[in-house]
């Protein structure tokens, strides 16, 4: 399977990974912590191919949610792709308030539910993806979807889960 993004291009990119905590030491504006958390996680959920763990917290809550299933997930994730071009992350989350997953689409790095923590993310910028796919953007989120590290994202939404636990309005 080709790689998601072309690694050796998008290598000044993935620094971005590294950069949250200096952004939070440097108090930067909440667009840099944005885009750099966003990019961590982005990167954190490509590393390694992952099947969705059979009855965890991501399949329990995909199926229980608005979202309704895995399936819907992945089907949701290549609609956005292949919709407006404005549309630059869509970003899984856990509304810590519902408790339930939602789907984000963002024009940028900031537009995103304040009660939302993050557990998947995916970058539709063009720098994530013209090095390989040009306009295709349908071919990138094929290969995104097919090499998400599902073990991750399960992961993620475990420990957000405690995160929220006894949160309220
Ligand atoms: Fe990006």
């Amino acid at each position: 399977m080709q790689n998601v993004i072309s690694l050796p291009a998008y290598t000044e990119h993935a620094k971005l990974a590294e950069k949250y905590q200096q952004a939070v030491a440097l108090n930067n504006l909440h667009h840099d912590r944005n885009a750099a958390l966003l990019h961590a996680i982005y990167f954190r959920c490509i590393e390694v191919p992952t099947p969705v763990p059979v009855g965890g917290a991501l399949e329990i809550a995909l199926n229980n949610g608005i979202i309704g299933g895995v399936e819907n997930l992945v089907s949701d994730l290549i609609t956005i792709a292949n919709g407006p071009t404005d549309v630059k992350w869509a970003i899984l989350s856990l509304d810590i308030l519902t408790r339930q997953l939602v789907l984000d689409q963002t024009t940028d790095h900031d537009s995103f539910g304040v009660a939302a923590i993050p557990v998947m993310a995916f970058d539709l910028y063009e720098h994530a993806y013209w090095m390989d796919y040009g306009t295709n953007r349908a071919a990138y989120a094929e290969a995104f979807v097919a090499g998400l590290n599902w073990a991750e994202v399960d992961r993620r939404l475990t420990s957000a889960q405690k995160i929220s636990s006894g949160v309220v309005l």
